[in-house]
Order: structure tokens, then sequence, then C-alpha cells
């Protein structure tokens, strides 16, 4: 099938699928406990879409060209059976590749499982190594040794791991070396993500920006990197290896170095409305879509003229002005 292609000339080849807009953690910078209270009204079940419709709109992707699914949340560990959505997923002729991005604080219990299911790869968000600060961070009590432990089974099972690391000013820079170190040690890929304005919650401002240039900086201080060829064009982490190993670090650079002229990526947040960027306003109602008589061609032929209309590139354009813009909608609910 040949790809579509957007305003841009950008193929759409990922697709992120957000299954729920739940978390157990209250990270201060993506769910504060302020906002996401008792009273939050997250989404009610029979608003979610059901294993049936998110198998059936991947599909309609995969048709029009997406090669890779990652699933998120909120903590889409916390999704009921989630297993058996992944089985599902993985029987879809033309997908290649399925990732899951998860806090890991179910993943000891649950790997296995998952990668018996025909899942590939897990991304594993870890702020900090030590107790105090990820403790502070995540805001629920949950030590570092659960997610830890998480990673060790995945890896154990044979789930192809990265570790997430949002970098926040006066958050966790002091964990930038340790957390370093301790997965250079393990073959284990970190990533520092620089922290970004999406949604309207978390006090997003670019004084509490950390770059990558100050990360690497630090990093450069007692390691010797070497850039590393990105594996696709739209890889959206720039990558680095410690010389003399395999082992790497990388980049997600959303504020400092955009990559939008790049971007093949589509999401659906858990309600089933698509969208095409994570700073999006609006998006696309496909719940109401599929539970209407549509056929597969309508399903498919909406998808292709969204992409074909499609002119995103909030981070190339990111100012302090657009960061205040008051519709984006949060990473909770639309996966990151
Ligand atoms: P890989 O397939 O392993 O490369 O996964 P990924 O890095 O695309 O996904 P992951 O869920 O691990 O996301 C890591 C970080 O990159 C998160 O903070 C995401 O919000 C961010 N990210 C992913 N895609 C985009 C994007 O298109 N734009 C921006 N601005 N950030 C993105
Ligand atoms: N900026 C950058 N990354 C963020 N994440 C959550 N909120 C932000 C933010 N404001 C990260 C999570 C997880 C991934 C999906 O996105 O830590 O690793
Ligand atoms: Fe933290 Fe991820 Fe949950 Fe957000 S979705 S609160 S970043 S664990
Ligand atoms: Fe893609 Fe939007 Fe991220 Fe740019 S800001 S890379 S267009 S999702």
């Amino acid at each position: 099938m040949a790809s579509i292609t957007d305003k841009f000339g950008r193929p759409l080849r990922d697709l992120r699928i957000s299954v729920t807009d739940r978390c157990n953690f209250r990270c201060t910078y993506c769910m504060p406990k302020e906002i996401f209270g008792k009273d939050y009204p997250f989404l009610p079940k029979d608003q979610l879409l059901s294993f049936e419709e998110i198998e059936r709109i991947a599909r309609s992707f995969v048709e029009l060209g997406v090669k890779k699914i990652r699933l998120t949340g909120g903590e889409p560990l916390l999704r009921r059976n989630l297993v058996e959505l992944v089985r599902r997923l993985a029987a879809i002729e033309g997908l290649e590749d399925i990732g899951l991005t998860t806090n890991a604080s179910l993943l000891e219990k649950m790997a296995k499982d998952l990668k018996q299911a025909g899942l590939q790869r897990v991304n594993v968000s870890l702020d900090a190594l030590h107790d105090h600060v990820f403790q502070a961070i995540n805001d629920s009590g949950v030590p570092t040794k659960k997610v830890l432990s998480g990673i060790e089974k995945a890896n154990e099972v044979g789930l192809e791991v990265k570790v997430n690391m949002v970098v926040k000013k006066g958050m966790n820079e002091d964990e930038v070396l340790p957390m370093a170190t301790y997965f250079k040690e393990k073959g284990i890929t970190l990533r520092f993500i620089e922290f970004m304005d999406v949604g309207k919650t978390n006090g997003w401002d670019f004084r509490k920006v950390v770059t990558k240039k100050e990360i690497f900086d630090q990093l450069f201080s007692e390691f010797d990197l070497e850039p590393v060829e990105a594996d696709y064009i739209g890889e959206v982490a720039k990558r680095y290896c410690y010389k003399g190993t395999n082992t790497e670090v990388g980049f997600i650079t959303s504020v400092s170095e955009s990559f939008c002229s790049t971007c093949t990526r589509a999401r659906i947040a858990a309600d089933g409305k698509v969208y095409t960027c994570l700073f999006a306003g609006g998006g696309f109602d496909f719940r109401e879509l599929l539970r209407s008589s549509a056929s597969d061609e309508k399903v498919k032929a909406t998808i292709q003229s969204i992409w074909s209309e499609r002119t995103d590139r909030y981070s190339d354009e990111r100012t302090e002005e657009t960061a205040k813009k008051k519709n984006k909608i949060e990473m909770s609910y639309i996966g990151g």
C-alpha cells in the first residue's frame, strides 16, 4: 500500500494508542495531585474505545502505512486485560513493531505475558535513582526498586528495554550522572527528555527546561560519547554511544532542537479521538464513527483525509506565547 503523506510530505508511519487516561502515579510535571485529585473527571468506561474498536482502527491505520504501534496511557498496564489487546494487535498483518510506554510499577508481574502476546519493546519512565528524589516526583510513594525490578524482569523475558528520564530544573538534574552510570553498567539505553509544555496544568516555563546541551555537558565530564546514526527517518531521539561499547544514551529535544520536519506520528486518545500532534487543540472523534455503521473504507478514507490536511509543527514554532495556549490536551490523556 502506497503511504499517504501530509501537507509537508511526511508519511504516516507510527500510531500511539492511549488505552487509559488514568495513572497510579501523580508525577508533578504530568498529573499534579492538586488537579488530578479524587474529583478529577477521568473518562468513564463506556467512553473508552473497546479492544474490538482499537483493533479495527489500528488495522485501518496499518493498511494506510503504519508500521509501528506504541501503547500508552496514563499508565497502560492499568487497563484491564491489556495482554489480550497486545495479542490482537500483534496479529495485524503488516505491523512490524509493538511497543509500550509504562511507569513499570506493574511490569514485573506482567512482562512475561506481554512478551508472549507479541509485545516487542518497553520504554520505562524513571526520573531518578534515589528514592527521595523519585518519590518527590511521582508523589505516590512508589520506590525506585519497584521500577528497577520491572526493568530487570522485562529484560529477562526478552523485551527490548529503554528508560526515559524527564529532566527538569530544580527537580532532578543531580540524578543525571547516577542514572547514566547505573544504566551504562546494565547495558540499557537511557534517554533524557527535555521538559515539554504539554497540556495546561504542569506549570511549564522555559526556565524550567534543562536542555540537551546542559545534560550533554554533565555527561561529557564523565564519559566519552560518540554519535550514532539514526535507524530511520523520524526517530525521536538523538543517539550517542559510550565509546568502546554498544550501550547508548539518547536525547529527546522537543524544546531545544525540534524534530517536526520528520514527524510521522498519529495519536489516538483513550476516548477514540485522533490527534495529529501532541500539542493539538482538537481531535477527530473516531469513536462516533466506529460506533455508527461506517464501513472500513469510510474509516480509512477519514484517516486519509485528516492526514493529508495535516500541517502540524508545534515545536518548530514554540514561543512563550504558544506555550500559554489554552486548549492543549493533557499528557495523561494523549499519552505523550
Ligand atoms: P521509540 O519508538 O522507542 O523511539 O519510542 P518514542 O520515544 O517515540 O516513545 P516514548 O513514549 O518513549 O516517548 C518518549 C518521549 O518522547 C515522551 O516524552 C514523548 O512525549 C516524546 N515524544 C514522542 N513523540 C513525540 C512527538 O512526536 N513530538 C514531541 N514533541 N514529543 C514526542
Ligand atoms: N515533558 C516531557 N516528557 C513528559 N512526559 C510526561 N510529561 C512530560 C512533559 N511535560 C514523559 C513521561 C514518559 C513519556 C510518555 O512522556 O515521563 O516517559
Ligand atoms: Fe507519571 Fe507517566 Fe503517570 Fe504521567 S502518565 S503521572 S509521567 S507515570
Ligand atoms: Fe510531531 Fe507535533 Fe511533536 Fe512536532 S510537536 S514532532 S508535529 S507531535
